[in-house]
């Protein structure tokens, strides 16, 4: 039996664990997420033409690590997978997002996969055209088009702030530009990876990219495929192998939703049968996944049979 969320149980599954929310807490290394609310939480189920909203809904945040999501669909859309996975691994690295020591020991220190800092930084560097803003803006008019919100843009406060405490990134970049992984300019492919991380968005919108890629690219309203099924496909496992970092295990056992975090507090949920999921709650676990998010994943997914396997 399909077993739908409503408005009513979409709330009290948010009340219920609303208190994981105070086991964590709100990223601090980039300045300006500080200063996102800790008690605001919101979740958004997306069904294609329905919508079911419960919480702090209307609350922007930023992408984040979400966006790594797209940035590869739009890397593997413009260069196809052999090129792409020439560059970027496949593999789950068991190590937190920003680690750099796995650089070391992969030869020529090609980044475990595109969902951690290093190979997302990689797959920046491949969007780089020869305008620098180019790539940002072209991922802007991606996010638009997919979430059908025209309003969708960069928060360069955010990003300024990212910017001015980047330095692990941006020692990653030098190392992967000194193996020669990284072609462009450093603080060209920086800028680009920080731009793009710093996209505003709300529950609303992320449900719906869930929605489109749960539904192989297809818009959930009008059918137009926005991105090729087979990269949805290939983004979608990503977000179940490497999605949640190094609790993408336990995550796939406990909630089996494919899954994707930002350090914003946010989580990108989508699943096979076009249902998307939007998640916001700031503070964050020990592997940088939202506290009472991943929670609630795990409470809905036990309640109401999304698991995909
Ligand atoms: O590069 C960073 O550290 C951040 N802009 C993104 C990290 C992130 O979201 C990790 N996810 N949970």
């Amino acid at each position: 039996m399909v077993l739908f969320i409503n408005k009513n149980t979409l709330a009290s599954s948010l009340e219920a664990v609303q208190l994981e929310a105070g086991s964590g807490s709100v990223a601090s290394y980039i300045p300006a997420l500080q200063q996102a609310d800790p008690a605001a939480f919101g979740c958004v189920v997306h069904y294609g033409r329905e919508k079911v909203k419960a919480g702090d809904t209307d609350i922007y945040f930023t992408l984040q690590s979400i966006s790594k999501v797209i940035s590869l669909a739009l890397a593997l859309m413009d260069k196809g997978s052999e090129e792409v996975f020439s560059k970027v691994g496949m593999e789950p690295s068991g190590n937190p997002f920003h680690s750099i020591q796995t650089l070391e020991k992969e030869k020529p220190a090609k980044p475990l996969n595109p969902m951690i800092n290093a190979g997302a930084l990689v797959v920046a560097d491949m969007l780089q055209e020869k305008e620098p803003d180019a790539a940002a803006r072209r991922f802007v008019r991606l996010i638009r088009e997919i979430t059908s919100n025209p309003e969708i843009d960069i928060c360069f406060e955010t990003a300024a702030s990212e910017r001015n405490h980047s330095n692990l990134n941006r020692a990653l970049c030098y190392f992967l530009k000194s193996h020669g992984v990284i072609e462009n300019d450093v603080e060209q492919v920086l800028n680009t990876y920080i731009n793009l991380c710093s996209v505003r968005v709300n529950s609303c919108d992320l449900a719906r990219i869930g929605s489109v890629l749960g539904r192989d690219g297809q818009d959930p309203e009008t059918g137009e495929q926005l991105i090729p099924a087979w990269t949805a496909e290939m983004v979608t496992t990503f977000m179940v192998t490497c999605g949640m970092y190094d609790a993408s295990g336990s995550f796939a056992v406990k909630a089996g939703i494919p899954c994707k975090s930002g350090v914003s507090g946010a989580l990108l949920g989508s699943l096979p049968d076009g249902t998307g999921i939007g998640v916001y709650s700031p503070p964050l676990d020990s592997h940088g996944n939202s506290a009472a998010g991943t929670r609630l994943l795990e409470k809905l997914s036990s309640d109401y049979q999304l698991s995909i396997f």
